[in-house]
């Protein structure tokens, strides 16, 4: 069989050209996910076309590190340089996503994603030969970069487009519920809502110590006297009464077992109460994916991160498109009746579920 003979020409040089242009945008999302942890999008905000050693010095970096990064930003037309290759230049259109000046809209935040996925590679490949998963006490800056990327997506969103979603739910929240929060990480949703309703009372659950560490810190900070933190593996999680309001930020898909979980919340959720469960917005189904704006960073975080942590658990390995499809049964199966379907603009990457008994 001739092989070459089948070959479109121009469809081939188009797909190599497509690899060259993933491999030099996969590289430079190293060096946005830098500058955005080094403060130099922040310190270039505003600032008049400057040198490397000018922009090191208002960094406190050291000036050739910077000057290789100000040059490969340059290359990747993130950052402009003028034709003495002297000056660089942060362009306000460019400043208002990669800046934490500008919050609620910085995409740079979510570059950090690339390195904190490759830094488990090895592990992950070791698990395609072997099976099993990575634990999560292995996933280096993970919950970090969860925590910053919850802080953008929720908070700034919460009152005025989440909890709308449910009416009546901030004048209950303002009277005094019991609200349980799934997964909570390090519970920036929780403690924001805990600080403007005193008095309702919030308890978050997580399997690890760190994020909650970091969410028990900020209750401390604020002297907060409404919020608990409870380590535990909501697996066999038995919870002490019954809840109003049950949230789940990005938390159910990586469970090690959402079935169990989605069973557990229904079962301590009361009569009148409400499930908020925000999930990526995927169909289950990869062909109804291939035009998904967030498919191949999704499916990547899925391999790298959701499905492995949950493998690692002995869990199912639901990954990170299980789908709304799946969803929707999987909450019908847990035995929840009502389950709406919202989308909002600020958030893309997320469905939120309103469900009830
Ligand atoms: C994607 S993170 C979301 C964290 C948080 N809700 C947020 O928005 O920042 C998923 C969380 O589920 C927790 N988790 C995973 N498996 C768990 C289990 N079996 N029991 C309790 N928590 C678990 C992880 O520790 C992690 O903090």
């Amino acid at each position: 069989m001739c092989v070459a003979c089948d070959i479109d020409p121009a469809k081939a040089e188009g797909f190599a050209g497509s690899l060259v242009e993933m491999i030099n945008q996969g590289a430079l999302t190293i060096m946005v996910s830098m500058g955005h942890q080094l403060g130099l999008f922040d310190a270039m905000v505003g600032l008049a076309p400057s040198t490397s050693a000018e922009i090191a010095e208002k960094t406190g970096l050291h000036e050739r590190y910077v000057r290789e990064w100000l040059n490969a930003m340059a290359v990747g037309k993130i950052v402009e340089v003028d034709h003495s290759s002297t000056y660089f230049h942060l362009p306000q259109e460019h400043a208002m996503y990669l800046s934490r000046h500008f919050p609620g809209d910085n995409i740079a935040l979510f570059s950090q994603y690339i390195p904190v996925l490759a830094n488990v590679e090895q592990k992950v490949l070791h698990c395609f030969k072997n099976g099993g998963g990575v634990p999560y006490e292995e996933h280096g800056r993970f919950h970090e970069v969860m925590a910053e990327d919850s802080g953008q997506t929720i908070l700034g969103a919460l009152f005025d487009f989440i909890l709308p979603l449910i009416p009546g739910l901030k004048e209950k929240l303002g009277s005094g519920i019991n609200v349980l929060d799934i997964g909570c990480g390090s519970g920036k949703a929780m403690v924001m809502m805990a600080e403007y309703f005193p008095n309702s009372n919030f308890l978050g659950v997580d399997l690890c110590e760190e994020p909650l560490r970091n969410g028990r810190r900020a209750v401390e900070q604020k002297g907060l006297k409404n919020v608990r933190f409870q380590q535990g593996d909501l697996t066999m999680y038995k919870p002490e009464g019954r809840f109003d309001l049950i949230t789940a930020f990005d938390a159910i898909h990586d469970q090690a077992r959402p079935d169990l979980v989605l069973k557990t919340i229904f079962n301590c959720l009361e009569d009148n109460g409400v499930f908020l469960m925000q999930d990526i917005d995927a169909s289950e189904k990869v062909y109804n994916n291939l035009g998904h704006p967030f498919g191949r960073l999704l499916y990547s975080i899925s391999t790298l991160h959701c499905t492995t942590v949950s493998l690692a658990q002995g869990g199912m390995g639901l990954g990170t498109m299980w789908g709304t499809e799946r969803a929707n049964l999987m909450l019908k199966d847990a035995g929840f009746t009502q389950i709406q379907e919202n989308r909002l603009d600020h958030d893309p990457m997320n469905c939120y579920f309103v469900v009830q008994k």
